[in-house]
């Protein structure tokens, strides 16, 4: 068995599996991660090949200090420093110009990189005794639900990864914010566990990029992502039929006249970081229990209701409303 609780031993032992060039699994306080040595081209190849990932889509490198950006990038400017001052280590990914050291591989070609410190002490220990950024995507097979426990990423990846490194449910629950620097602007190219109002009140308006479909290098804008096995819709109440093993997912207290197979609430309390900490957590339970399909109660989109609802998008995107 590849899964192990993480501690001294376990985690030594995951950082000579990342010195040699080997895949680990580890706990991040977004989603789990599959980590392979950044500067290791052949290592971080295995990533692309375990999660079945297009390889026009690149990855994030992970770091243990702030000070390690500057080995691996390039700007002039003093927000950057603020903002990483503010958010860092924490749930923010920060796209800048790219120096040599990274390898293509990592970027997908591009001229810029996605580096984050994240915090989870377990991912900083990891990075630190392995003496390398760590690149990686979330543990999740390309297009499926983002792992937010150990077990998520067992399910998906077996074994596959050398090491499966156990720390428990990440608090977060979504992954990171993606903001990209470029020329001076701050573009929004993911939302994620740092909310954009937070970010502005820091750097001032931050943009959004027009979204592309065919522009792969955009990340998480391509339409679908992040879905269940089970089909996964909005709510309607036109879609409650007894005919049908449904679950469903509501984000507070909610009465509605009908016997669901299962019933569960994000928040009771109306929490937007409890609901997001929960969503791919109750996905992945929802996904177990050989369901028809399951129905999702939208959340308000303000703060991390922005990442949720753009997870929910994607998630529900490739599948249509069924007969009944
Ligand atoms: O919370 C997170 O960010 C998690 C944990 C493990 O850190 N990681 C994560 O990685 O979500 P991944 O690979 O599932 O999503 C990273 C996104 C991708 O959509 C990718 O396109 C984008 O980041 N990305 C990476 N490098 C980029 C770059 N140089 N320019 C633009 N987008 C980039
Ligand atoms: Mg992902």
């Amino acid at each position: 068995m590849n899964l192990v609780k993480a501690n001294k031993e376990s985690i030594t032992k995951a950082s000579q599996i990342i010195k040699t060039g080997g895949l680990v699994a580890f706990p991040t306080e977004t989603v789990y991660g599959l980590g392979a040595d950044a500067l290791n081209p052949l290592a971080v190849a295995k990533i692309f090949e375990v999660k079945k990932r297009p390889s026009f889509n690149p990855l994030i490198i992970h770091i243990a200090e702030k000070d390690w950006l500057n080995e691996f990038t390039i700007y002039n400017d003093e927000r950057i420093n603020l903002i990483i001052n503010k958010f860092w280590p924490g749930p923010l990914t920060l796209v800048l110009e790219k120096k040599n050291s990274v390898p293509n591989i990592v970027t997908s070609g591009n001229p810029t990189v996605a580096v984050r410190m994240p915090n989870h002490p377990v991912a900083l220990e990891l990075i630190k005794q392995s003496e390398t950024p760590i690149a990686a995507p979330s543990a999740n097979k390309f297009g499926h639900l983002s792992p937010t426990t150990a077990k998520h990423v067992h399910k998906y990846l077996g074994e596959k990864v050398d090491l499966i490194l156990d720390g428990g449910k990440s608090d977060v629950g979504v992954e990171s914010t993606i903001v990209h620097y470029d020329n001076g602007n701050f573009y929004l190219l993911r939302f994620g566990g740092v909310t954009k109002e937070e970010l502005e009140e820091v750097i001032g308006e931050i943009k959004l990029k027009p979204h592309n479909a065919k522009n792969p290098n955009s990340p998480g804008q391509l339409p679908f992502h992040y879905s269940p096995n089970t089909p996964l819709y909005f709510f309607d109440e036109k879609l409650l039929s007894p005919k049908k093993k449904i679950g469903v997912i509501f984000f507070q207290n909610k009465k509605v006249d009908f016997e669901f197979n299962i019933e569960k609430f994000l928040s009771l309390s109306g929490d937007l970081r409890e609901a997001a900490s929960n969503l791919f957590l109750f996905l992945h339970e929802l996904e177990k229990e050989n369901l028809d399909y399951i129905l999702i109660e939208p959340v308000e989109e303000k703060g991390l209701g922005k990442a949720i609802m753009d997870r929910l998008r994607k998630a529900t995107f490739k599948h249509t409303i069924p007969n009944h």
